[in-house]
């Protein structure tokens, strides 16, 4: 059985009180529960963690690279939070292991601030998505059982 790797970056840990008409009412409880849902219908393990380091994305990032070479990765969700718009070392990690990576967001960044409109992880992912909600979550791994 393949793991899915659902990374979740800076602030991502308040989901559920952080801006509410945003990101909306779900924890990341909540959303750990729909990814282990998703991952069942589909039937990959699901790995499911959340860091407000970059680096520690970093490490996992590298740990992921070393799961797919040894076949047993379906892929990583990652949704970055602001290292999205910031994080050349994110970039880099993508492009220098070349995990098979889904870029999410909760929101809609396009309709929001300008300085969320450039990513520095799209270049590098396989597949983007935002907007969707917490349920985007089950749809990423969806996707990512569209890429087996
Ligand atoms: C986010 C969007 C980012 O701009 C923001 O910094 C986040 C969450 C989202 O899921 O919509 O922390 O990635």
């Amino acid at each position: 059985m393949k793991t899915a790797l659902i990374l979740n970056g800076p602030n991502l840990n308040l989901l559920g009180t952080r801006e509410p008409s945003v990101y909306g009412h779900q924890t990341l409880a909540d959303v750990q529960a729909l990814c282990q849902s998703a991952c069942d219908t589909h039937g990959f393990a699901l790995d499911f963690r959340q860091s407000n380091h970059e680096g520690e994305l970093v490490d996992w990032l590298h740990e992921a690279s070393r799961l797919q070479a040894a076949g047993k990765l379906a892929g990583v969700v990652l949704n970055a939070g602001a290292y999205t718009h910031t994080s050349v070392a994110l970039h880099d990690a993508i492009k220098g292991t070349g995990v098979t990576l889904i870029e999410l967001h909760i929101s809609n960044v396009h309709a929001r601030e300008s300085f969320r409109h450039h990513s520095f992880i799209s270049p590098a992912a396989r597949a983007v998505m935002a907007g969707f909600g917490v349920p985007g979550y089950a749809l990423a791994i969806a996707g990512l059982a569209g890429l087996q």
